[in-house]
């Protein structure tokens, strides 16, 4: 199996992040939006000190609109057709036009440094053939 030429791309340190407060950056490449969430609970594939911090293409699956995190719901949620999606449960949509999971930016944490990295993407980043063109 190819595997993809990701890139390791520093989204920021672990402590510095809030929870429940998204934090804005880019991955694979300047095009593709992605937004990480420090969650205040352990969540399944989170990093960091408390293993709560996830990441996700900040792109709907539907139509490619960019979405809004909601801290009250803790749901990511598209302002064009509604979908939603559970960044607690891997990008799983909830509900809407959408038709897949938000594509999940794996990463990775280094406790000497906390940094947190961006490694690779699960899923196939909206309006694209592969991730890594
Ligand atoms: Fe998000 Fe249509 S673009 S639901």
């Amino acid at each position: 199996m190819a595997v993809l030429p990701y890139p390791k791309t520093a989204v920021g340190k672990a402590k510095a992040m809030q929870a429940n407060t998204p934090v804005s950056f880019s991955y694979p490449d300047a095009d593709s939006p992605c937004v990480a969430i420090k969650m205040g609970q352990r969540v399944a594939g989170g990093v960091g000190p408390d293993g709560d911090i996830v990441a996700y293409s900040n792109l709907c699956t539907h139509m490619g609109c960019p979405l809004m995190y909601d801290p009250a719901t803790q749901r990511f949620k598209c302002p064009c057709h509604y979908s939603m999606f559970d960044p607690e449960k891997s990008g799983q949509m909830i509900c809407g036009q959408a038709t897949e999971d938000l594509p999940q930016i794996q990463l990775e944490y280094d406790p000497a440094s906390d940094s947190v990295r961006a490694v690779a993407v699960t899923g196939l980043i909206y309006g694209r053939q592969a991730n890594v063109l």
